[in-house]
């Protein structure tokens, strides 16, 4: 395995948003193979309860990017006078860049889980959504190798759940986990974020023991 080349993806699969290059059509077999590679993931009890929906039609896109723009926009006006810290105001600043284009980026995927986090069967949280974020995560790793960029939104609040499925004529077995703009990348140079040094966040056998 050629650890440089998979270091590089996983240091620098970014949410992208700002270079979504929306002029640039995507092909429905990129994203089919993107999917494949995806479905690669585990899930727990090997459930493979994953399921995708995914929008190039312009109508449907533009009602999901409607309804998305109107609830968030609001959250982002309200949440952006109290930002502090610089990297969260340009997280934001670029959420809001998003929103405002949402109904032009060539493909939203949405991944769904059947089922209902509520059962039945009644499964542990982190066995329900932990089937789904390893595979989403896939995805979005295999969509950077093949030059495409996305970002993990995460729209389907209770409240509106019930409207966005019934734009997407989503049974109610279905959970919808979140909405994923794709489209090929302005670009293709993207830099590792900065996080803290790893030994700080990191103990040893017993958290309090920590020096
Ligand atoms: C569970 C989860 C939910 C997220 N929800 C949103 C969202 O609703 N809207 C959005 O623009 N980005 C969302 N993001 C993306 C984060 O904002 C992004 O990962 C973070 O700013 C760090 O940027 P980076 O991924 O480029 O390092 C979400 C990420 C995760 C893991």
């Amino acid at each position: 395995m050629d650890i440089s080349i998979t270091d590089q993806l996983l240091s620098t699969t970014r949410a992208v948003r700002r270079r979504l290059d929306l002029e640039r059509p995507v092909e429905r077999e990129v994203v089919l193979e993107c999917l494949r590679l995806a479905v690669q993931a585990p899930t727990a009890g090997n459930q493979q309860s994953w399921r995708w929906l995914v929008l190039d039609e312009p109508d449907v896109r533009a009602k999901v990017a409607d309804l998305y723009t109107r609830r968030t926009l609001p959250v982002i006006e309200r949440r952006y006078p109290r930002l502090n810290n610089p990297q969260t105001k340009r997280v934001y600043d670029s959420a809001r860049y998003l929103a405002t284009v949402l109904p032009r980026v060539p493909v939203l995927i949405v991944p769904c889980v059947a089922g209902r986090p509520e059962g039945p069967p009644v499964t542990h949280p982190a066995a329900f959504y932990g089937s789904i974020f390893p595979a989403i995560w896939n995805l979005q790793l295999a969509l950077r190798s093949r030059g495409l960029g996305s970002v993990l939104t995460t729209p389907f609040e209770t409240e509106v759940e019930r409207q966005y499925a019934d734009i997407l004529q989503l049974p109610r077995t279905m959970t919808p986990i979140a909405l994923i703009p794709v489209a090929y990348t302005i670009g293709d140079q993207f830099k590792p974020a900065e996080r803290p040094p790893i030994e700080t966040i990191t103990r040893w056998n017993h958290w309090s023991d920590a020096d």
